[in-house]
């Protein structure tokens, strides 16, 4: 048993936590081995931070997997990720489902290759009712397209007459996300040492923490989600207060 796992604070453990998965390329180039070899070996992190999460009561895990600008990269890297995508949920949804483990997506996965689409839809239709941890996969992901399509939503139901333009709320909008019904995660991690967003959750993360580490995506495994959780854990969440008033209420 790793013992970062004794300095968690139980009370304190973050519901939803949404992963930047970055460095997969770096990491295989380093060994001298073709970038899809960083993309398999990422897949392993993934169930690794999934069994972690089930282990000290993360509910929501969020993982950009593949996002608009990623159509731009070489033909053979994209297929090799779409493939790699449907290999992992063939192989993994019957231990997620058992583990109770919904699957969900954000993104829009219908431009995805058809093979995709089926797995994924077979994944969340299977996993649906499952309880226990959430697992949203951001494919083919974009945030501010996501709001975009959130403001045409709402402009339509007011051109409609189901809304009027003083009912437009930031709940409103809120739900009108892919993300509808899942809180905002309190702690994002983007692996490999870069410090930006990337079109990711941006709506979402307004009061998030951020947290940037130079390990590469493939090694990030238990020990290192522990420790950002911990480091998590050591931040004050001030929301526009003072220090001096949260003691205050303690
Ligand atoms: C993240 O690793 C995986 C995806 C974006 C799909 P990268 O492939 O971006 O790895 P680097 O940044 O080139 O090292
Ligand atoms: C962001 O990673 C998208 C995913 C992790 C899927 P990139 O490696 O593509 O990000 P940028 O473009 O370098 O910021
Ligand atoms: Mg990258």
């Amino acid at each position: 048993m790793t013992n970062l796992l004794t300095q968690l604070e139980q009370t304190n453990i973050p519901k939803h936590v949404a992963f930047i998965m970055d460095g997969n390329g770096r990491w295989a180039k380093n060994q001298g081995q073709h970038r899809l070899f960083g993309h398999a070996e990422g897949v392993l992190s993934v169930k690794a931070i999934i069994k972690t999460a089930r282990e000290i009561g993360v509910q929501y895990l969020t993982m950009y997997a593949f996002s608009t600008e990623n159509w731009n990269r070489p033909a053979e890297e994209v297929a090799g990720l779409m493939d790699l995508l449907v290999q992992a949920i063939t192989n993994e949804t019957n231990e997620m489902h058992e583990n109770g483990v919904r699957l969900m997506t954000i993104g829009d996965i219908t431009a995805l290759p058809e093979s995709c689409i089926k797995s994924l839809n077979e994944a969340t239709d299977k996993t649906r009712e499952n309880t226990n941890l959430t697992l949203v996969l951001a494919l083919n992901y974009s945030a501010r397209s996501e709001i975009t399509n959130a403001c045409r939503s709402l402009a339509n139901e007011v051109q409609k007459g189901i809304i009027s333009i003083s009912q437009i709320s930031e709940d409103l909008i809120t739900e009108k996300l892919n993300t509808s019904g899942i809180p905002d995660p309190e702690l994002l991690i983007r692996t490999s040492g870069e410090c930006r967003v990337s079109n990711f959750l941006l709506w979402q993360l307004s009061y998030t923490e951020l947290y940037f580490t130079p390990v590469h995506w493939p090694d990030f495994r238990k020990d290192e989600f522990l420790k950002a959780i911990i480091a998590y854990q050591q931040r004050e969440r001030r929301f526009g207060k003072t220090s001096e008033q949260l003691n205050d209420t303690k």
